[in-house]
């Protein structure tokens, strides 16, 4: 990434990410100002070409900007990695050059907000084999019906991309990917959940009653879908661990400060010295699978291991941040973090999923 352009996000973290994390967090204040402020840096639109108004960063600098972003506010980072990766990257993967530039420059300059609707109240993990959303083809329309659940930036969205089945007696080759304006209509936004950590984010349930939806917002051919989910998910996870490794970072920066100004023992100085390694780890998990994606390598399983690894030492590192004060009370940066950590084991994949990605890549049979 350019010195300046990393130094200007820095500043940006520093002067006014960091400082109000606290306050939205508490008040659950959506960060639109700080998308605004991502988006004069051109960075809603960080992973997409510059012929289509973006800034075409490689993946290891995408996944320094979500390092810094986490290590500020995670509210923040997660409204933005979910626009700049599942938000955009299906229509960069699998979209006509049409279609790409009809959708991406509004997504880059942040005029439109991202969001990826595969969860369903009744599919998670299992995407493939539960999914309930329907698309019947009628003529020059998709009729679209079911609703998603858990939808990071729901009721800000203005565009989702959608999986749908257009064959429901289909497993995976039965899904097909869309991407779905926010004026659709029949389309309309449900419940926001009340959540114990990225408060400041939102999450929403979608719904789909007889949507009415042109034919030419399939994203790749009737069938494809699942593949396109799954491609993104790839990117989206190595992002995932950025974010971890973000909150790591700031939880054991915390820990360290209050200790200069308590002088714990020996013990606590162990604990923090050995998360120290696990964020060092992380850091190396996650550039290593974004290099072998920019080498057009496979990375299937190097995303899966940082996504793994990052988040399930942001967890240990959060919870170490709060035992290390010996108190659980909030406001505090240390509290906020912990909170906020706790669903990185869980969404885009929990880590049960990723220890079933990383065993199906090693050639494990099947349980
Ligand atoms: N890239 C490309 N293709 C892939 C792929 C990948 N990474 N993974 C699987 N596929 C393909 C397979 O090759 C297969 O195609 P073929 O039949 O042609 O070979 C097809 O997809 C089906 O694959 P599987 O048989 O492996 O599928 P499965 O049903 O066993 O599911 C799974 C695999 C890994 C468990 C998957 O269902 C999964 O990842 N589940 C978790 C879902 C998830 O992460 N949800 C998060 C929601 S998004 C979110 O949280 C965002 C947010 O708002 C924060």
């Amino acid at each position: 990434m350019e010195p300046a352009l990393l130094a200007a996000l820095q500043q940006l973290c520093r002067e006014r990410i960091a400082p109000e994390a606290m306050e939205r967090d508490r008040t659950a204040r959506f960060p639109q100002e700080h998308l605004d402020a991502l988006a004069k840096l051109g960075l809603m639109g960080a992973g997409a070409p510059r012929s289509l108004g973006g800034l075409e960063l490689d993946t290891p600098s995408f996944m320094r900007v979500m390092e810094e972003l986490a290590a500020s506010c995670a509210s923040t980072a997660i409204t933005w990695g979910v626009h700049a990766s599942v938000g955009t990257h299906p229509i960069l993967d699998a979209g006509s050059a049409e279609q790409q530039q009809r959708w991406v420059p509004q997504l880059a300059r942040g005029e439109r907000l991202g969001a990826f609707a595969l969860s369903e109240p009744g599919s998670a993990s299992d995407a493939a084999g539960s999914m309930q959303c329907t698309a019947v083809r009628r003529g020059d329309e998709y009729i679209i019906n079911g609703a998603k659940q858990w939808i990071t930036n729901g009721q800000h969205a203005g565009l989702f991309i959608l999986l749908a089945k257009t064959q429901p007696e289909l497993r995976a080759k039965g899904i097909s990917a869309f991407v779905v304006p926010r004026e659709t209509p029949g389309l309309s936004i449900g419940k926001h959940e009340d959540k114990m950590g990225l408060r400041a984010s939102v999450t929403n349930t979608i719904h789909f009653d007889d949507a009415r939806l042109p034919a030419d917002c399939r994203l790749g051919a009737e069938g494809d879908g699942f593949k396109v989910a799954m491609k993104a998910l790839d990117a989206s996870r190595i992002g995932v661990g950025a974010q971890a490794l973000g909150l790591a970072r700031a939880a054991v920066g915390h820990a360290a400060a209050w200790c200069q100004e308590h002088a714990p023992g020996q013990g606590v100085q162990f604990q923090l010295a050995d998360a120290h390694v696990r964020v060092e780890a992380s850091r190396r998990l996650v550039q290593r699978a974004a290099h072998l994606r920019d080498a057009g390598k496979p990375y299937t399983k190097e995303a899966s291991m940082a996504k793994l690894y990052a988040t399930e030492t942001a967890v240990r590192a959060a919870w170490l941040g709060v035992q290390v004060r010996g108190e659980a009370m909030g406001p505090s940066d240390a509290e906020r973090i912990f909170r906020d950590a706790r669903v990185m084991t869980i969404y885009e994949g929990t880590s049960e999923i990723q220890r079933l990605v990383i065993a199906r890549q090693l050639g494990l049979p099947s349980a």
